[in-house]
């Protein structure tokens, strides 16, 4: 049996923090309900203590949600996790999530705390957690950079004291793959009871590599990923959840694991927080962007019209797009203006498609994205360079006129809706 891994989605909390990502009560509360669609474990839904308006949400989502286990933040202070406790304790399934940071650099200048006083306030912050919720997430904030003796020594504490699940962030983005693996490794060899928790990760993306990072950690053992959708969050943001479950589904033999994750969700669920937060996702963005699964290059177009694995490791349908998109550009080949011409109703003859085709060019050396209405308005015109005679192209009424971008919302075809640039149209000047 494959080993299931825990998707602990905090797009509500670290995703929220960053900067032009905060959403209302409401927006949250919808975004928690996409997230129970998408099948993620655990939601965290906030840091109570940080504001009225962030411990609303949190008791909101705890109240309403129904299958997955809803988390709620709070520093390792008795009156951080009262508050969090305030929020989360109607939750069918609560979790308490307390954390201290244990690098010498946070605990000399942020905290002021010797290294005796950070393993007494696990011990105290854990048990007392522990006193009102049965379930208990420790995070050990800049773990990446702590001393490996130390950082065992605090999650030997946190389990001993009651933690169930122990987290090791990757605070700032810091680590490499390799020395993530390790760590992950490392803390599963050398701390004694580790084999009571599980063992979770939280890796931001400051080097670009929260992803990688995730998919090491799961090499090496650990049983729970926190991300986000559209991989936001604090500076850089943290591990996509798109990008983790994909890779772990695209090359899943080399990991042998599952999680509960229904991928035809993951789309979306993206789109839903882009709306909310009315941040788009970068065009090129792994999973989720909008090129993602768009070809413009007439090779690729070519191999992709003949068999889509030619260029695709993953199905669009997979992810929750109905199709891929053609992009009809400069780049683009004769065969993939004749499929969408074809798609839009036309039969063309060869020597109809060597105008077309020409004409096509012309238009997309002038235009970034030649879209269904131009080649519409060019057919009903005549595909011809110089006006004049010659018969316009007849459309076959027994073709529906497709629209293949209609499957692609907020994608690259409705940037450019019209044909009309003076400088191309007249259609070359005609009469
Ligand atoms: O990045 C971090 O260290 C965190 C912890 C609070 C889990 O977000
Ligand atoms: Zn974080």
């Amino acid at each position: 049996m494959k080993n299931r891994i825990q998707i602990f989605d905090t797009t509500l909390r670290d995703g929220e923090q960053a900067p032009g990502f905060s959403m209302n009560l409401q927006e949250k509360v919808r975004l928690a309900h996409q997230l129970e669609l998408l099948g993620v474990d655990v939601i965290e839904a906030g840091f109570p203590i940080s504001s009225e308006g962030d411990f609303q949400a949190v008791q909101a989502i705890a109240k309403q949600t129904k299958r997955a286990t809803v988390a709620g933040l709070g520093r390792a202070k008795k009156g951080d996790i009262d508050r969090a406790w305030e929020a989360l304790q109607h939750a069918r399934h609560p979790r308490l999530h307390t954390f201290i940071a244990t690098s010498d650099i946070h605990m000399e200048h942020k905290l002021k705390k010797t290294r005796s006083e950070v393993l007494a306030d696990t011990k105290m912050a854990v048990e007392y957690a522990r006193s009102l919720c049965h379930e208990v997430e420790f995070s050990a904030e800049d773990a990446t950079r702590s001393d490996v003796d130390f950082l065992c020594q605090v999650v030997e504490t946190a389990i001993d004291a009651g933690a169930s699940i122990i987290n090791i962030p990757d605070t700032v983005g810091y680590s490499m793959p390799w020395e993530f693996g390790e760590l992950v490794r490392t803390l599963r060899e050398r701390v004694p009871n580790m084999h009571k928790a599980i063992l979770s990760v939280h890796c931001h993306n400051d080097l670009g590599v929260g992803t990688a990072n995730s998919l090491m950690a799961i090499r090496n053992g650990a049983q729970q990923i926190e991300c986000t959708i559209n991989g936001i969050g604090e500076r850089a943001g943290n591990a996509a959840l798109e990008e983790v479950i994909m890779a772990l589904k695209t090359r899943n033999p080399e990991f042998a694991v599952e999680t509960g994750i229904d991928t035809t969700q993951i789309y979306p669920t993206s789109r839903m927080l882009s709306e909310i937060t009315t941040m788009e996702v970068q065009v090129n963005k792994a999973i989720v962007g909008q090129n993602a699964f768009s070809h413009e290059a007439g090779i690729h177009q070519d191999g992709v019209l003949k068999n889509p694995q030619t260029y695709e490791i993953m199905t669009p349908n997979s992810v929750g797009l109905t199709s891929n998109n053609i992009v009809l550009g400069k780049h683009s080949g004769r065969r993939a203006l004749g499929a969408r011409l074809q798609r839009l109703g036309y039969e063309l003859s060869n020597e109809e498609m060597n105008d077309a085709y020409e004409a096509f060019i012309t238009i997309a050396d002038n235009k970034k994205v030649v879209v269904d209405e131009d080649l519409i308005s060019m057919a009903s015109k005549g595909f011809r360079m110089n006006g004049s005679a010659g018969s316009h192209v007849k459309k076959n009424s027994s073709k529906p006129a497709a629209k293949q971008t209609g499957s692609h919302p907020g994608g690259v075809s409705h940037m450019n809706t019209s044909f009309t640039q003076e400088s191309i149209y007249e259609y070359f000047n005609r009469p």
